[in-house]
């Protein structure tokens, strides 16, 4: 495999595309708008930049890696690749569209993945063109620094495909763990209900941002809080997974926090939007409760 496609460029798809860049690949890069994904791009070339000042990096891999990246609103150019990697916002709806577009491209070889934290791959597989030749692939975030991947075949994903997958994320340097398709898969099961179990503690006036953060950091050894992680991985994102897992397992245990509705309807989605659980508009963050 020389090529792979990505669609989405947010934060998810611009860190894959990198990693798949600097290893080597062919990367077209699709998002709604071109000037989305070419803006993407740039960010790309920032982040490469850095690599180069820490000596990361020299000047020439910098260069051709960012050359090997391909900004498009187009699928076209997907048909000539091996891998479609779909990193499009955590919403089903938006993913079928993509997949029905994707699948009238899809070389008969190639493999469509997707990247979800959560929504079930066999239901997702079950609308596309071939669902043996449909697995999800779960980067973790910031890619270029995350070490692990989870592969995640649905029932009908072939062995072929699994292989296919787990080798091309190997190549990029990540170590893969395989994960049954159940809700949430292995490590976002395990970390969003501590999230949202934080954000309950937050809610219900137990503590605020700042000490729950810290209780975790010297209590738990955790490098980050779980609130500031939140932001990290966008409470949009935190939202959704959490609704896809109460709404897989039918247990309330699993019920998101109101607070975190809140802050999602206020538009405050973390670092993206430079506000969340912390507000990032000064040098540094501060706790908005
Ligand atoms: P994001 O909000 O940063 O980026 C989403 C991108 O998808 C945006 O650029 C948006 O324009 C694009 N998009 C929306 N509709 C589209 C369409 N119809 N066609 C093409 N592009 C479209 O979101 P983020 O964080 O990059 O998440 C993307 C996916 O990766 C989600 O499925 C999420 O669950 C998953 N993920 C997120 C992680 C995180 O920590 N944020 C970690 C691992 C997976």
């Amino acid at each position: 495999m020389e090529a792979v496609g990505i669609i989405g460029s947010g934060q998810m798809g611009a860190g894959i595309a990198q990693v798949a860049a600097a290893g080597g690949y062919t990367v077209f890069l699709v998002d709604r708008e071109i000037a989305i994904a070419e803006k993407a791009r740039d960010g790309i070339g920032k982040r490469l930049a850095r690599q180069v000042e820490k000596q990361q990096l020299t000047q020439a891999a910098s260069d051709a890696a960012l050359a090997r990246i391909h900004p498009s609103a187009d699928y076209a150019p997907l048909a000539g690749v091996g891998l479609i990697i779909e990193a499009a916002t955590e919403r089903e709806d938006i993913k079928q569209a993509i997949f029905a577009q994707a699948g009238q491209v899809l070389a008969p070889e190639a493999i469509l993945a997707s990247n979800t934290s959560s929504i079930p791959i066999t239901r997702m597989a079950a609308t596309t063109v071939d669902p043996a030749r449909f697995i999800g692939l779960h980067f973790f975030n910031p890619v270029p620094l995350m070490e692990l991947v989870e592969v995640i075949p649905g029932l009908a994903t072939s062995s072929v495909t699994v292989e296919r997958t787990r080798a091309f994320a190997e190549s990029l340097g990540k170590q893969v763990i395989l994960s049954g398709d159940e809700p949430g898969f292995i490590v976002n099961r395990v970390l969003l209900p501590m999230i949202n179990e934080a954000v309950f503690v937050l809610g219900s006036g137990t503590a605020g941002i700042a000490d729950i953060d810290k209780g975790a950091r010297l209590g738990l050894n955790h490098p980050m809080g779980p609130l500031q992680l939140a932001d990290f991985i966008g409470l949009d994102t935190c939202l959704e997974i959490m609704r896809v897992i109460f709404a897989g397992t039918g247990d309330s245990k699993y019920r998101p926090a109101p607070l975190l509705t809140k802050y999602v309807e206020a538009g405050w989605l973390g670092r993206k939007t430079g506000k969340g659980f912390y507000d990032y508009s000064g040098e540094e963050p501060v706790p908005t409760r």
